[in-house]
Formats: structure tokens, sequence, C-alpha cells
């Protein structure tokens, strides 16, 4: 469905005569989207401003040196830290001077180590460098703030220092919005600091164009071999996806084959013929099944096991909308939602498990929604749903972690599918402009999120909820 602002946008002049009428609202900027697969030097020819010489300094210089970037740093000690990666991937690094004025690089992302803070009085260093250097952000940036989680904190002080950074990241998040650009944060568990490469890879590229003010942990919870492939990430790895024949699903399957994965595409035996489009389309197979059928998980494990021995990633897409006040939702309204959003998920999850059919170091990802963790009217029954996939992510994270397989959850805000195009327009221009971005997402921003999940590099993140919304004001 056509954003008439957004479009409008592209065009110089009347952006400028939109901006001057002063809307209530960002004027959105046109996103940078990745399109394939995800390149190794994704920064190549760019310049990443670095700042804070903490106990990340290590994984930030090889991440950026291998991404292809040229780093700023801030600091000579900085510098001493980044010098065998840059040299280890011959890319080099300057330091970055106050007074270089206009003449200086536009940056593409800026990323602050915060995790030596010792107190509120170290978060003006912080202040300091954004403050200098931020109109030196490009379009479609990327800010990344790295930090230690509060819980692990020994005093108040300190855990105050590590929780500003939240809010100070989700503030910006909302200033940069403006310019299609993001700001997001990472809190790395001690000892998880060799889990965060992936983290800072899907948060510096352009595959979290729809990912801002969000915090991400990085943790040990989960075994991890250490396997951590840059390209093609998902070779060699047969993915599941619920409900592809078209909106988020389908986009989801185009990424995670587009990674490598070999994809086995699921719905409703009505759906035929876009399905089998979807699956001839990236070489994958289509698979006819309502996930509401009580025997949904006994044919999708043989399916599974006689075509390819087991599944490696499993995305449990397949939802549905029947919005009414509560006082006016026919019982069927809420058994449809409640079955096919929650029940299935949790059914076909456990027969996957007893099956054996899910292998180790395997990824679970579900498809949750701000409406889960923020309430909608007209939506106690979905709303419902997707906070029990909350649950069921959080609980399943805890008893997979010992066989290295994570379990997160996405929650987007308003992404343009065919449920969105449903909605009365004022409520789809609600849900469009309240944001930090001030436009709806698309399907594929939310596939690049679990296609980030199911990457064998992401083992430090389970038990998440990751918001793919723009920086959707509502719940943030
Ligand atoms: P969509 O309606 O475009 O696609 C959903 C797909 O699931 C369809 O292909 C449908 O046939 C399939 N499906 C539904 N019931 C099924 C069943 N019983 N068995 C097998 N397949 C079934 O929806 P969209 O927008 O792509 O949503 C995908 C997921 O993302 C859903 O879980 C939805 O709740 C969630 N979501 C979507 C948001 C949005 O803004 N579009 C926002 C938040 C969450």
């Amino acid at each position: 469905m056509t954003d008439v602002l957004l479009e409008l946008g592209k065009n110089p002049l009347a952006r400028k005569l939109v901006q001057s009428a002063k809307l209530p609202i960002p004027m959105p900027q046109r996103l940078s989207r990745l399109s394939g697969a995800r390149a190794e030097r994704f920064l190549e020819g760019q310049s990443v401003l670095v700042s804070g010489a903490g106990q990340l300094s290590d994984v930030i210089a090889r991440t950026l040196s291998r991404a292809g970037a040229t780093s700023h740093l801030d600091s000579a000690a900085l510098a001493q830290a980044f010098a065998p990666a840059a040299e280890a991937y011959g890319r080099p690094t300057k330091l970055v001077v106050a007074d270089e004025g206009a003449a200086a690089a536009q940056a593409q992302a800026f990323v602050v180590d915060a995790t030596a803070l010792s107190g509120p009085a170290d978060l003006k260093a912080l202040y300091t460098f954004l403050h200098n250097y931020l109109p030196r952000l490009a379009r479609s940036g990327r800010v990344v703030i790295v930090g230690r989680p509060v819980e692990e904190a020994r005093s108040a002080l300190v855990a105050s220092a590590r929780a500003a950074l939240d809010g100070f990241t989700r503030s910006l998040a909302k200033e940069l919005g403006g310019k299609g650009s993001t700001a997001n944060l990472v809190y790395v568990s001690e000892g998880a600091e060799e889990r965060t490469g992936a983290v800072l890879r899907f948060l510096l590229s352009h595959a979290s164009a729809f990912v801002t003010a969000q915090p991400l942990r990085v943790t040990g919870l989960a075994a991890w071999s250490g396997e951590d492939p840059w390209s093609k990430p998902l070779s060699n790895k047969v993915a599941l996806v619920t409900g592809s024949a078209r909106g988020i699903g389908e986009a989801t399957a185009r990424v995670l084959a587009a990674e490598g994965a070999h994809v086995v595409c699921l719905d409703r035996p009505d759906d035929d013929e876009p399905l089998s489009l979807v699956a001839r389309e990236i070489g994958g197979q289509p698979l006819l099944c309502d996930v509401l059928d009580p025997n949904a998980g006994a044919l999708i494990a043989s399916e599974l096991k006689k075509l390819h021995g087991g599944v490696d990633i499993v995305v449990h897409n397949a939802g549905i909308t029947r919005d009414r006040t509560l006082a006016r939702m026919p019982e069927s309204n809420w058994d449809q939602v409640i079955g096919i959003n929650l029940e299935a998920v949790l059914r076909i999850t456990d027969t996957l498990l007893n099956e054996g059919t899910l292998r180790d170091n395997g990824r679970i990802v579900s498809l949750a929604s701000i409406s889960g963790i923020a309430g909608n009217t007209g939506q106690t029954n979905y709303a419902a749903s997707k906070a029990g996939v909350i649950g069921f992510t959080r609980a399943l994270a805890t008893q997979l972690a010992g066989r290295g397989i994570t379990v997160n959850a996405v929650a987007p805000g308003f992404i343009e599918t065919r449920m969105t195009a449903a909605v009365p327009v004022v409520v789809r221009e609600a849900g469009r402009r309240l944001s930090a971005l001030g436009q709806g997402g698309q399907p594929e921003d939310v596939g690049r999120a679990i296609a980030f999940f199911a990457e064998p590099g992401s083992a430090g993140v389970t038990g998440q909820v990751l918001r793919v919304c723009g920086g959707a004001l509502l719940g943030a």
C-alpha cells in the first residue's frame, strides 16, 4: 500500500514544501535497505567514528576492520586497541579531531563502547563525543552504544550509569529518525564479549533499517561452538517458515534463502498457488498444512525428517487478527486467534522437540507484536496471543540453552502488509506516523531481523523480544 508522504518526500522540492507546512509529524526519510545477501565487507569505503576505550574495543575493532570500514578513533588508547585488527584486515584508522570542521568525511555509523562506566559522571564523555560529531552522521546512519547489564553492576552508582544508557539511546533514536537513522543499545554480559560480533554486524548494516530505540542483550546462556560465518551464514541450514504464502512470511522465506538456507514454505491448503510460486522462486519446497490441525506437528515433523533429516530454523509466523472490542467479540474470534497465534505455536514446537526434529544449535523465532507489549483497543484476543508468545519464548530459551538452541521473538510495529491494509485509514496513518522513523516498515525488515536471530553467530542472543517497529511510540 502506497505511503503518500514517503513518496512525496522523494522529491526535494515537495519535501521542502511539506516541511514548511510544519505538520506535527516527522517527514519520513526513504530508508536504505539491503538487497539480496549481506556482503562480508558491508562497510567498504565507509567511515565509522568510535569512542570509549572499554572492554569491547577488540571485538569492535575486528568487526569494523573486517567489514571494510575506516575507523576514526577518539583517543590514542583506542588507536592502540585497534592496531592489530586494522593491520590484519588492511584497514586504515585515523584519530578524529574536533576541529576537522565541514571538510570532515560523513560517517555511516558511530560506535560508543560504554562498558567501562563507573558512575554518572562518566556519561559526560558520551554527551561530548556525540554532541561534537553527530552532525557528521549520514542519512540512514547508525549509532550503536555498547554497555554492561544493569543487573551485573556491583554498586548502585554503576547501575545508575548503565541504566542511563537506555533512556539516552531511546531519546537519541527519536531525534535521529527524521534522517532515517537509528540508535540502538547492546548490553553485553561479562564473558560474552566474543558473541557480540553478529549483533554489531546486524545493527551497523542496512539489515536493521527499521530497528531503532531497542536494547539487545548478549549473554553466555546458550551453548556455542564459536561458529560464525560472515557471508551466507545460513548455508547448509534447513528452515521452516509458517504462513509464507505472502506478507512477512514470504519476505522472511526470501531473505533466509538469500542468506543460504533451504526453506520449507508452509501455508494453508487454500494457498497452494501463491505458496508454490514463492517456494519455486527461492528453490525451496511448499508444505500445505493448516497449523490449527491437531496433527499439524506430526505432519510437519515427518515431512522435515523424510526430506531433510530434521530442521535447523523454525519461524512461527502464521498469524491472524479478528479484532472486536471484548464485549462484542464473538467466541469464534477468540478461539481462532488464540488457536492459530499461540496454541499452534506451542503444539508444533512440542512435537518438533519430542520427535527430535529440531537439531542441536537450532533456532526458533516467533512473531509477537507490539500489540502484545502495549495492548490495543479491539485486540484483547490478539494481544493475549502475542504476549503469550513472549512468555513461551522466554521460558523455552532457558530450557533449550544447553543444546545450543536459541529462542527469540520479533515484535513488529506497523508493517505494510495485507493485514495492515485492512485497518481503517485513520488508524493506519497513526500506525505509520507515530514513530521515530515516521513510516511503516516493509515485510523484509522483519525478515532481516529473523535472519539475524537465525545466524550461527547469534548464539549470544536468546530469550529476547526484538521490536522491529521504527521506534513506534506505542508501548515504548
Ligand atoms: P498476512 O495475513 O499477510 O500473512 C499471514 C499468513 O499466515 C498468510 O499467508 C496466511 O494464509 C497464513 N496463515 C494464517 N492462518 C494460518 C493457518 N491456520 N495455517 C497456516 N497458515 C496460516 O499477515 P502478516 O502481516 O504477514 O503477518 C505475519 C505475522 O506477523 C503474523 O503472526 C502477525 O500477527 C505478525 N505481525 C504483523 C504485523 C503487521 O504490521 N503486518 C504487526 C505485528 C505482528
